[in-house]
């Protein structure tokens, strides 16, 4: 029976030369593939046809698409022809073809980030017959659902918020006060910074994993320096915690370099706001954001998330970099907004 079938469609496809015959996967869409925040993730495809055409034969063609609600918005991923790889945009030097035999035509999409959440689809086009099937990518947001940040009073240098100022700064970065628990965890995950922080049980603390002599000595190990419940009057900077985003936060593409009033009107007149400090470390940590342009933030200083660090971009270590606090007429950059789910 088998074999009937298989004579039926090759003279089906004989009969319909003029057209190419494209075999979809059993259902469209089915194959649902879930990867962690940061993994490597493996996009099944594999050629249908039965017969004995080599897939490494230089007439075959791969194409990989991320597949959009409106088709016109379309990303290209990865195009093979024969000995010929390139990949697009975002996908650029991060997606290989796994080829591990002669019909495999899967992907492997390095550190994936939240934005590769969605349906792809795996074109293999053979001349005569092609085939097409659509894989979704689940990505899940790692271990925790926030991330702490260190903030500074915006302009006045270090160590300038008593607590209730504290509480306000992070209130006003769409965050809350960390806990001691929250720094803990995100020293844990690798975060070392020198300067002390108010955390909600009112004790100033900070978070060392690589011990140096300004930064507490190196006579104790890597954890979190503290130096205990400080009376409320006292100034130190913060550690704010900051939940997942509950909506978009983006990089505004317009043609001009902005001052900050101008900056915080071109959010406005696109439908949003300005994004503030805790939407930024919550779309690098939580959505692997990542763009090397000098962007404007809600609380006037210019910054820019780098999740794959690069030549002029963080080269040592994923970071949101703080450019500085400019002069708020200086029109030397951009803007990164934030527009709420409705
Ligand atoms: C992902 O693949 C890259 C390149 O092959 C490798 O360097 C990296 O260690 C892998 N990462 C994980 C989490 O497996
Ligand atoms: C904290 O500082 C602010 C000004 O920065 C001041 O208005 C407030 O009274 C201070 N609060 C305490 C408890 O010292």
């Amino acid at each position: 029976m088998t074999s009937l079938l298989c004579i039926t469609i090759i003279s089906l496809s004989l009969a319909a030369s003029a057209y190419s015959q494209v075999t979809s996967s059993p259902s469209p869409a089915a194959v649902k593939v879930f990867a962690n925040l940061g993994d490597n993730v493996t996009l099944p495809c594999r050629l249908l046809s039965q017969d004995s055409m080599s897939f490494g034969s230089l007439g075959i063609r791969v194409k990989w698409t991320k597949v959009a609600d409106d088709e016109a918005l379309n990303e290209d991923v990865l195009l093979s022809m024969g000995f010929h790889k390139k990949t697009y945009g975002s996908f650029e030097d991060r997606v290989f073809l796994q080829e591990h035999d002669s019909e495999d035509a899967s992907i492997v999409i390095t550190d994936v980030s939240m934005e590769d959440m969605g349906k792809y689809r795996c074109e293999i086009i053979n001349g005569m017959e092609d085939t097409i099937q659509e894989i979704t990518l689940e990505v899940q947001g790692g271990l925790t659902d926030g991330v702490v940040f260190p903030f500074a009073a915006p302009g006045f240098g270090r160590y300038n918020l008593n607590f209730s100022d504290a509480v306000r700064a992070c209130a006003e970065q769409n965050a809350v006060v960390a806990s001691r628990d929250q720094l803990f965890e995100a020293w844990k995950a690798g975060l070392d910074w020198c300067n002390a922080g108010w955390l909600s049980d009112s004790t100033v603390q900070y978070p060392i994993t690589k011990p140096r002599e300004p930064c507490g000595g190196t006579n104790n190990g890597p954890g979190l320096r503290s130096y205990g419940h400080r009376d409320k009057q006292n100034r130190y900077d913060v550690f704010c915690y900051a939940s997942a985003l509950k909506g978009r936060f983006y990089w505004l593409v317009q043609p001009d370099r902005l001052t900050f009033g101008e900056a915080m009107q071109a959010c406005l007149d696109d439908g949003a706001e300005i994004a503030k400090v805790g939407h930024i470390y919550a779309a690098w940590k939580l959505e692997g954001y990542d763009r090397c342009d000098a962007g404007w933030l809600a609380d006037g200083s210019v910054r820019y998330p780098i999740s794959r660090p690069r030549k002029n971009c963080s080269p040592t270590e994923a970071a949101v970099r703080l450019h500085g606090y400019p002069d708020k007429m200086q029109k030397s950059y951009g803007v990164y907004c934030f527009k709420a789910e409705q």
